[in-house]
């Protein structure tokens, strides 16, 4: 928070004002979606600006980047096509041999991806437990891993995974450890200052905040070979935002946190709900203080515990399957961080490969009315 006097104004207001923007020449309060792929030099051959071609940087883009790199307290941000193209490009940097750690239960999507490195690059891949900090330590071969992949909370059971501790493990070994927040925005949790190397978002979900983006983004806590490796991967792969998809994410970070503070505030008064009911197993939400991690969450975590939520359901798939169909409000679609709450039944999503259990229904809870959602879980549960 500011103290009110010439120090420069906390980040909340930053980020309202999208970092005090007003354009230079028109007084204009809204950025400019700036389209060119090409830019144009003097009599003398010299860059006009700082700018070359549109896939190694634009103006919107390089807006949108500086106010993530305020937002994470980091030294460079790098914007890409989406989260898997910055979790790809950031893989591609690896050389065979190199290793990576990751959590067993993750966003599925990248860990794809790694088995398939592993299968083609040979890039080894140890995979540890989110919810036995010792597991993380084992899985990390000293000498060989390269990067720790930790994502907390770990989507679909949001174990949280201490990030200064594993940033511990992770130097000792010398390795990079990198986290995907993306379902714990920087209102909440600030890797970067907890230790980590680089912190990763898909900027799809909360960043974005109004499911209308593809996004992903990288920023790191300071220079090193690893980050230029990924910016080369990045222009070489052409994995690189355009000027709209820049603008449409500077105009949704301006609420991130309202949004965020609402979304956490829905989701504890669900998750307290529903904890002791009775057609449920367990209500998985790192707020409730009955969550395995509670204590880390609350040490890591601040303005709430984030939007994602996901419940067992007391009962078989297809009667799962039946809870999510019955749904009127949520919405029955994939994805995660927009304003409006969607509802998931994950191992339908991730295929026969998926180690979720399929009692479980994800919750991405949004900005409505919390007494709106809590009616609907409950009317989609009773008739079970
Ligand atoms: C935790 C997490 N990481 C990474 C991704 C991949 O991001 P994107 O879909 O923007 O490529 C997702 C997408 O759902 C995600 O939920």
């Amino acid at each position: 928070m500011s103290d009110g006097s010439n120090s420069k104004p906390s980040i909340r207001t930053r980020i309202v004002q999208a970092g005090h923007f007003i354009d230079a020449e028109t007084g204009a309060t809204v950025p400019s979606i700036q389209p060119s792929t090409t830019f144009a030099r003097d009599e003398d051959y010299k860059l006009i600006g700082q700018y070359i071609y549109s896939r190694n940087s634009s103006p919107t883009v390089a807006l949108a980047e500086n106010l993530l790199c305020e937002l994470e307290e980091g030294f460079e941000t790098r914007l890409f096509a989406s989260g898997m193209g910055a979790a790809t490009a950031l893989i591609e940097t690896l050389e065979t041999g190199q290793r990576v750690t990751a959590p067993s239960i993750m966003y599925h999507g990248v860990k794809s991806w790694l088995l398939r490195q592993q299968k083609m690059r040979g890039i080894g891949l140890d995979l540890f437990n989110a919810a036995d900090p010792q597991s993380l330590v084992k899985a990390i071969v000293p000498g060989k891993t390269a990067i720790v992949w930790v994502e907390t909370p770990v989507n679909p059971t949001w174990d949280v995974i201490d990030i200064k501790a594993a940033a511990d493990a992770t130097h000792a070994a010398g390795a990079i450890l990198v986290v995907d927040s993306t379902c714990a925005p920087p209102v909440i949790t600030k890797p970067l200052t907890l230790g980590a190397d680089m912190v990763f978002h898909s900027a799809t979900k909360y960043l974005n905040g109004h499911s209308d983006v593809t996004a992903g983004v990288l920023t790191a806590r300071e220079a090193s070979a690893r980050w230029d490796m990924l910016k080369q991967a990045q222009i070489g792969l052409g994995a690189t935002l355009g000027s709209f998809e820049a603008f449409l994410l500077i105009r949704g970070m301006r609420t991130l946190f309202l949004r965020v503070e609402q979304a956490s505030r829905n989701a504890l008064a669900i998750a307290r709900h529903f904890e002791k009911h009775p057609k449920l197993d367990a209500v998985l939400y790192p707020g409730l203080e009955s969550h395995p991690q509670h204590k880390i969450a609350k040490d890591q975590m601040s303005c709430g515990f984030g939007g994602m939520l996901s419940i067992l359901v007391k009962g078989d798939e297809a009667q799962t399957r039946g809870v999510a169909a019955r749904l009127k409000v949520f919405t029955p679609a994939t994805s995660l961080g927009g304003v409006e709450s969607l509802a998931e039944h994950r191992k339908s999503v991730e295929g026969p490969d998926s180690i979720v259990p399929g009692n479980l229904i994800r919750f991405s809870i949004g900005i409505e009315d919390a007494a709106d959602l809590i009616s609907d879980l409950e009317q989609a549960l009773q008739s079970m």
